[in-house]
């Protein structure tokens, strides 16, 4: 790996424009139910811990300019997790879309939903439906917020809706595919960050993280600072992303 050019400038910089910030900063939020025995409390008090720390990425991401970030709340997995701590964080995530929308839409941020959206409560499909339609002019930030999502049953869905709306094999192509996607028109990540030491995707983003950075964290996610979203974007801006190809000589 080359080094970093002398002209390169990093986030901490304060740089107006900098160079080499992701568009899409996607995250794994992990380590609540840790975070939370290591205090002698009930995992659910972890995953209402987890609540304050979405707050403060939004801002640190969006200062430093960072235009789409999505956040894991909840995978198709997850569901196997005892009935008390599922409906545990169905009503927490009931609560943060209740309570922030009004926010989070006055500071122009659009909120899109990625996952099944047939499986969630009433209350929670309401108001995930209500977030949606007032954000969707907004332009500031787009929030995707995954919960009942997993890569797989994604790309499933996919293929079965291609299918279903008649389209030949010979038509399918990755373009195509995209707009089938939970993400249509929603740039790759370029950035992905898991707190809480584990170092796997767990279904997140199977399909579009190809080409992702990623940056782990052993921090829990409740314990969580700005610092280390700041490390986060300072790490990606060092790093060379050749997509296959070859790094052009500089100056060429
Ligand atoms: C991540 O924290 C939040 C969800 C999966 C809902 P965990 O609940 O997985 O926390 P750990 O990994 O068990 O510590
Ligand atoms: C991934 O974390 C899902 C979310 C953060 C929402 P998990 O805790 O479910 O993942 P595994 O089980 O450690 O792979
Ligand atoms: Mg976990």
């Amino acid at each position: 790996m080359s080094s970093i050019p002398e002209n390169k400038q990093t986030i901490s910089g304060n740089s107006p424009n900098p160079i080499d910030l992701p568009l899409h900063v996607a995250i794994i939020m992990d380590g609540n139910g840790r975070w939370a025995l290591k205090k002698g409390l009930p995992r659910i008090a972890g995953h209402r811990a987890g609540v304050d720390k979405i707050r403060m990425i939004l801002n640190v991401l969006g200062e430093a300019g960072v235009k789409f970030v999505t956040i894991y709340a909840f995978s198709t997995e997850n569901w196997s997790r005892p009935k008390s701590e599922v409906l545990g964080i169905m009503g927490i995530l009931e609560d943060v879309i209740e309570t922030e929308t009004e926010r989070l839409h006055q500071s122009g941020v659009r909120i899109i939903h990625l996952g099944r959206s047939d499986r969630l409560g009433r209350k929670l499909k309401t108001s995930v439906d209500h977030a949606q339609n007032l954000t969707k002019h907004n332009q500031a930030m787009t929030l995707c917020i995954a919960f009942d999502y997993g890569g797989r049953a994604e790309i499933l869905r996919a293929i079965k809706q291609i299918l279903s709306d008649g389209i030949s094999g010979q038509e399918i192509e990755e373009t195509l595919l995209n707009k089938y996607l939970y993400t249509h028109n929603i740039p790759d990540p370029d950035l992905i960050i898991r707190t809480g030491g584990e170092k796997r995707l767990s279904n997140f983003l199977l399909w579009q993280s190809a080409y992702s950075e990623f940056y782990f964290t052993p921090v829990h996610w409740p314990d969580l600072q700005a610092k280390q979203i700041v490390e986060a974007l300072d790490e990606f801006a060092s790093r060379r992303r050749r997509f296959g190809s070859i790094e052009k000589a500089l100056g060429s």
